[in-house]
């Protein structure tokens, strides 16, 4: 489909900030290159910045330090080196369905299975532990869990995050927690999996979103067990043998001395956000939930004689219009689109102008 994309395409396809990273990290970033730090690392990533990454979420966890912290090349990385740590041949991990479409592969590579459980729409896609429940069994080692959630936007409240925790103690469980959009949050504070009561946790995240870097790859594995994160740092050598040198400066100097960019972003995206899910609502068959993070929509989207795919398909040829089919995310995502509002007001005007206009024509209005 993106190569189908002409370029009066309106896209709302891809999930990345269209920001750039804060200047001042650049700078950072061109300075180190010039001061020699050129080289390999250690594994594990720069002291200084996993010490800094610890130091902010010790307010969930406090005795964290920079043992606790590996800096890997971007949150797939993490995601990656968690999988190969903790997942054997035989294993199955509980995935989220819909899900971001590393996760199931991720098991595979590692010889396992993903084993999907619900998030439906009728429950705010966040899952119900009867449905948990159901699914786990003797080969189940972890609880995959991605609050903000992409493709949903979906968040947990405090109660719904207790409840899965408790879940996962009592099956003892590695709950693996994808917080990479824990900065693109439009109401509450972020609810963490971290520091709720069960250790045994990895928590996953990368600067891709929170400073717009997705192209510098860069990101992070945390977990409160300093043994755990031995075997993370083995896994890490074994796949990139360390992250990025000069990248490390820079994300230090952003998280030292732009800290507020993350929030200045999300005023932006909390105003698209608003307009999008106004403007999907308000058409015939289409409705949304009106998400609390990421930069995701995922309404339902309903056409006769159209799966999602051939439906996401024909908003593309007709309308010119770019956004995913939900089975892209996998089965559970059938009537569903998802729509990633990384572009600005004037073009989110535009492309639902025209979806409205080739939905009512499908529809044979
Ligand atoms: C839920 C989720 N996790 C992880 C990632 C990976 O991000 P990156 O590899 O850029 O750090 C993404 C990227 O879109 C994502 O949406």
């Amino acid at each position: 489909m993106f190569d189908m994309a002409g370029d009066d395409t309106v896209q709302f396809g891809l999930g990345e900030p269209d920001f750039q990273p804060p200047k001042l990290a650049i700078k950072a970033f061109n300075l180190a290159m010039e001061q020699g730090k050129n080289k390999y690392t250690t594994t594990a990533g720069l002291p200084q910045l996993r010490q800094k990454i610890a130091d902010e979420w010790s307010h969930l966890s406090p005795n964290l330090g920079q043992s606790n912290v590996c800096i890997t090349m971007s949150g797939t990385n993490a995601l990656l080196d968690v999988f190969l740590a903790i997942v054997n041949p035989g294993d199955n991990v509980l995935i989220p369905e819909p899900y971001f479409p590393l996760y199931p592969q991720h098991a595979v590579i590692c010889g396992g299975e993903p084993n999907f459980y619900p998030c439906n729409f009728n429950n705010g896609f966040v899952p119900t532990i009867d449905d948990l429940e159901s699914r786990i069994n003797d080969n189940t080692v972890a609880l995959l869990v991605n609050f903000p959630s992409n493709p949903t936007g979906a968040t947990v409240s405090l109660s719904q995050r207790d409840d899965l925790v408790k879940f996962a103690k009592k099956h003892d469980l590695w709950i693996i927690t994808d917080e990479v959009y824990d900065r693109i949050i439009y109401n509450e504070e972020h609810v963490s999996f971290l520091g709720a009561g069960h250790d045994k946790l990895f928590l996953i995240n990368s600067f891709s979103k929170t400073f717009a870097m997705t192209g510098w790859r860069i990101g992070y594995v945390l977990s409160p067990d300093k043994d755990a994160m031995i075997e993370i740092n083995k896994m890490q050598y074994y796949v990139t043998a360390c992250s990025n040198d000069a990248m490390q400066y820079a994300v230090l100097e952003a998280m030292n001395n732009a800290s507020d960019y993350p929030s200045k972003m999300c005023s932006e995206f909390k105003l698209r956000r608003d307009l999008i899910c106004n403007r999907l609502n308000a058409m015939p068959g289409v409705s949304c939930h009106i998400p609390d993070g990421a930069f995701y929509v995922f309404p339902k989207v309903e056409v006769d004689g159209y799966n999602s795919e051939q439906l996401a398909l024909a908003i593309l040829e007709k309308g010119g219009v770019l956004c995913s089919p939900g089975t892209a995310f996998g089965e559970a995502g059938e009537g569903h689109l998802r729509f990633a509002y990384t572009l600005d007001k004037d073009g989110i005007s535009k492309g639902m102008d025209r979806l409205e206009e080739v939905l009512s024509e499908l529809r044979g209005e």
